[in-house]
């Protein structure tokens, strides 16, 4: 199968602890393409007090990057995101228009504290969601609050946020407690795409795991819904149906 989408990928070098090299970045899309990828949107971190970036600096990294991609042939199409930690500077920056939506500018990767989801960050979800940008919440099957408590997440879903699941955490990637999340929401319905948030070339091959995973407990059909309906929706702004 092909045509995927990956929407959290960390193949930039040099900005935070993603790729090392700009040649591990390259290699890292190789793998993403052999595995099915036929696009990969980087999403660089932007997490005040660990990884300084902003819109300028991040931008400037994917040109440079962009650049060096030039000549090599078998990689996938590629875009610019960021995966946002979403603390109190940086949502003033999304609403100031200073942050990194996905291509299009319709939807925005976001990260989170994970150990509650205090009322103040549901409103601002509320908020972005109003401005016409849809949030999409990055592995909620890593955040403590959520483990064993799938209804909090599905008030978030009802409410029209969107879901990404890291497929690695299906195998475990992160240990016992995410993997069991991963598949409680998975059963719960509850993801409206799956990524690879791959950080080094190795990483794919968890990826390509977890991928097996998903074909063996729900069939080729929700493969196919994961990494190819659900983000092109996201990309449009959209929940995939
Ligand atoms: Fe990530």
């Amino acid at each position: 199968m092909r045509g995927f989408i990956d929407l959290h990928c960390h193949w930039i070098a040099g900005v935070d602890d993603g790729a090392p090299s700009e040649e591990e970045g390259v290699a890292m899309l190789l793998a993403l393409h052999q595995a099915g990828f036929d696009r990969v949107v980087a999403t660089p971190h932007m997490r005040v007090g660990m990884f300084d970036n902003d819109r300028a600096t991040l931008v400037a990294a994917y040109e440079r990057m962009t650049a060096s991609l030039r000549g090599t042939s078998g990689l996938p199409e590629v875009g610019l995101g960021c995966e946002h930690y979403f603390d109190d500077i940086v949502y003033q920056r999304l609403r100031a228009g200073e942050g990194l939506p996905y291509p299009g500018e319709r939807a925005v990767l976001l990260e989170f504290y994970g150990v509650d989801f205090p009322p103040v960050v549901v409103e601002r979800l509320f908020d972005l969601r109003r401005g016409r940008l849809l949030p999409v919440i990055a592995h909620p099957e890593r955040y403590r609050y959520l483990w064993g408590k799938p209804e909090a997440l599905e008030r978030l879903v009802d409410a029209g946020m969107a879901t990404l699941l890291d497929a690695a955490a299906l195998v475990g990637k992160y240990g016992r407690e995410p993997q069991r999340a991963a598949e409680m929401l998975l059963d719960h319905g509850l993801y409206h795409a799956a990524c690879s948030d791959a950080h080094r070339p190795a990483d794919v091959a968890d990826v390509a795991r977890g991928m097996d995973r998903i074909v063996d407990l729900f069939g080729e059909e929700e493969l196919d819904f994961l990494f190819r309906e659900g983000p092109r929706a996201i990309l449009e702004g959209k929940l995939p149906e």
